[in-house]
């Protein structure tokens, strides 16, 4: 299946390596942009989380939602890669796989690349997630989909790698080392007896896609090929560098991206992050632009906004420029895509954070690291006209309103980064170019 003509040209991706991430706290539309930018690429690659995040696209109409897969599987002949810093759910990526079949995308292993370093996400780890986050204290309002534990296991060097899990002697082994290290185990096993079923059958079924995917990734970048590499969830959920701990737990940021490679920082041509023209989180931390009031229930309505992974509502603010700043600071952005800016229309005013005010530290006008002091702070805003009449959804970030040109003009402004496209609904085509 061929993208659309519709889809407009791609500045990004003059770069022969573009990295392309989400800036705010996840779901700011990115499975939309990158499948609509990976018509221009050769290669795409899924380089961190598993399947707690959640791309929606609309395929000839047809509404699909890809977990694991990148989004970019969607284009005749291009390749697309899950690299070694992804976790994978075996049994969830077959179901997936399968689904994307039925939208008339034949997977090949010459087309999908699992790297047989990534690890293994399996029903013990979706357990432990569980156990977790059904405590009284310490929840983070995860996706329970093992994510945490996964990445846990990998750091504690106890973890099951794709190469190994395909691989029926390993896998047993692997088990036999967890009933012994792990005296719930047995239990988990014998309690969820059909998930550890799926999980067996997928072994078989992924076993010819897995390879040395980071060594053909290299080559492609070598060769000049047009790669795309597509984070998950967003920058402030980075292990590192977000809200910690209400955070996922892998790299999320730009940086992330040559670390689960192993592809040199050289190697970049471009960080592009996408943002919404607001803001908004699922799980539990810190968000000083959350609305309580009936513009934030507007917004939350109007933009859809519930999680694609779990359908939990989504908390919806105003944008959060300074925090938005600290993304592009620490992920060398070039550029921002600005999406669901149509969601904006209508509203008599409009807001942008441009700092905070904490009680006793006073004005700041950068991200505390101190996700406490994040929590007491209160946004200080700007506040500027809205726009009632409707934007174009195609065209040119001119042919925007005035006062909807304003906004993005301030956004810039204060991110300190231009931003590149504005996203005006559900459709690859819906955008705005330079
Ligand atoms: P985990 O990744 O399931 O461990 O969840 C950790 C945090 O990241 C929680 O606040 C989740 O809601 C959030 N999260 C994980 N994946 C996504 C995503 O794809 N979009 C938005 N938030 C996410």
């Amino acid at each position: 299946m061929s993208a659309p003509a519709q889809h407009g040209k791609t500045e990004p991706l003059k770069a022969s390596t573009t990295v392309l991430i989400g800036a705010q706290w996840g779901d700011e539309g990115k499975g939309k942009w990158i499948d609509s930018l990976a018509a221009d690429a050769e290669l795409v690659v899924r380089y961190q989380g598993g399947n707690n995040a959640g791309h929606t696209l609309y395929v000839d109409g047809k509404k699909i939602v890809l977990h694991q897969l990148p989004s970019g599987i969607f284009h005749d002949g291009q390749v697309s890669a899950l690299a070694a810093g992804v976790v994978v759910n075996p049994a969830q990526l077959v179901i997936e796989m399968e689904r994307a079949a039925e939208f008339g995308v034949t997977l090949h292993p010459s087309r999908l690349w699992l790297s047989g370093r990534a690890h293994v996400i399996t029903p013990w780890h979706v357990y432990l997630d569980e156990q977790r986050e059904s405590r009284s204290h310490g929840a983070i309002g995860t996706t329970k989909r093992g994510i945490g534990p996964t990445y846990s296991d990998k750091a504690s060097r106890s973890g099951l790698r794709l190469g190994h899990f395909v691989n029926e002697t390993s896998r047993k082994r692997w088990l036999q080392q967890m009933r012994e290290l792990h005296p719930e185990f047995n239990k988990v096993l014998s309690d969820r007896h059909e998930a550890w079923a799926a999980f067996e059958a997928a072994a078989a079924r992924l076993a010819p896609f897995v390879t040395d995917a980071e060594t053909h990734i290299r080559t492609a970048v070598a060769a000049g090929k047009k790669v795309l590499l597509e984070g998950a969830q967003g920058a402030l959920l980075d292990i590192d560098h977000g809200t910690y701990p209400f955070v996922t737990s892998s790299t999320t940021g730009s940086a992330g991206a040559c670390q689960s490679i192993g592809l040199a920082p050289r190697h970049i041509g471009a960080c592009i992050g996408i943002a919404k023209g607001y803001v908004t989180r699922v799980g539990a931390g810190p968000f000083p632009t959350e609305l309580h009031d009936e513009v934030g229930k507007s917004l939350a309505t109007k933009g859809q906004e519930f999680g694609a992974t779990t359908g939990r509502p989504r908390r919806v603010g105003w944008l959060d420029a300074v925090a938005l700043r600290y993304v592009v600071d620490v992920n060398g952005l070039s550029g921002v895509i600005l999406n669901k800016m149509d969601i904006l229309t209508g509203l008599k005013e409009v807001k942008i954070a441009v700092a905070y005010r904490h009680p006793t530290a006073g004005e700041l006008t950068s991200m505390p690291w101190d996700t406490e002091v994040l929590e007491a702070c209160q946004p200080v805003y700007e506040t500027m006209p809205g726009w009632s009449e409707d934007i174009p959804r195609s065209g040119k970030i001119a042919d925007l309103p005035a006062a909807a040109r304003h906004f993005v003009a301030e956004v810039e402004r204060h991110i300190g980064a231009p931003v590149i496209m504005v996203g005006t609904g559900p459709n690859r085509g819906d955008a705005l170019y330079r």
